[in-house]
């Protein structure tokens, strides 16, 4: 517990938390991409993850997820709090003066994201937003799976839903800009003289991520995906 009194404690656990949570978002853009291998791939993808077969790992990982995003958004308002109080100079991040628009506005960011999350989740896994066009509106596909390829295809045709996860993504970006360096650094990986390669390869990571969750409305609003 000593541990989380001081700030380098709280620091590191917020970057290892974030960590997670950053993986997290990559496997499940890789799950995403089966939406481009059409109804068959998507549907089947999302049966194999909700089979028995996979019910341990699965409920394991949302423990994991859960308890990381808790700590993450407890300790990232702690920080953001005792920073707000501290005269600058003693501000418990020291490169604030050079810091840019993304790590500026990290708490206010990671509170949109939450947000998002929040509305991202009764939308496809709780289907109480959007009910009409949730996989549990639908028959089946031929196969007897859950239709959750006309799910979302019938969502991001709505401009207003693609909007929204268009906006949730460039925050998610703006997020990640800074956080998957931030992470890094305060994890001591790199050493001093790979900082700026670092943050260009954290910058990347976080433009690739975001560009990738975005592609899938994108791409059912330019009819590339269509029922
Ligand atoms: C265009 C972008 C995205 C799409 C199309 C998408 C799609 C989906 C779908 C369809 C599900 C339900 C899967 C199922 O239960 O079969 C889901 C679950 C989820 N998504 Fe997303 N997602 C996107 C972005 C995000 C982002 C950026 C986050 C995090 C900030 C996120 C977090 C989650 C979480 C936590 C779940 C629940 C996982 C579980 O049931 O254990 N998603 N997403």
């Amino acid at each position: 517990m000593a541990f989380l009194s001081n700030p380098i404690g709280k620091k590191m656990l917020m970057a290892l938390t974030g960590i997670v949570l950053f993986l997290f978002l990559v496997a499940h853009l890789l799950g995403n991409t089966t939406v481009f291998g059409g109804q068959g791939w998507i549907n089947a993808y999302a049966e194999h993850i909700h089979s028995a077969m996979f019910a341990p790992p699965l409920w394991a990982a949302r423990v994991v997820l859960l308890a990381c995003l808790g700590l993450h958004i407890a300790l990232g308002t702690l920080l953001f709090l005792e920073n707000t109080k501290a005269a600058p100079t003693k501000g418990t991040f020291v490169t604030y003066k050079e810091a840019g628009l993304s790590s500026r506005t990290m708490f206010y960011t990671g509170l949109l994201i939450l947000a998002y999350l929040i509305y991202h989740l009764l939308h496809f896994t709780f289907h109480s937003v959007h009910a009409s066009i949730s996989v549990s509106a639908f028959p089946p596909d031929a196969q007897g799976r859950p239709d959750l390829f006309r799910s979302i295809a019938l969502s991001f045709q709505r401009p207003v839903i693609a909007g929204t996860y268009l906006l949730a993504m460039a925050v998610v970006c703006l997020h990640t800009f800074h956080g998957v360096f931030s992470s890094l650094q305060t994890l001591g990986l790199p050493g001093k003289a790979s900082l700026p390669v670092l943050k260009r390869a954290g910058q990347v990571l976080a433009t690739l991520l975001a560009a990738g969750f975005a592609l899938v409305p994108v791409a059912v609003l330019t009819g590339w995906i269509n029922l």
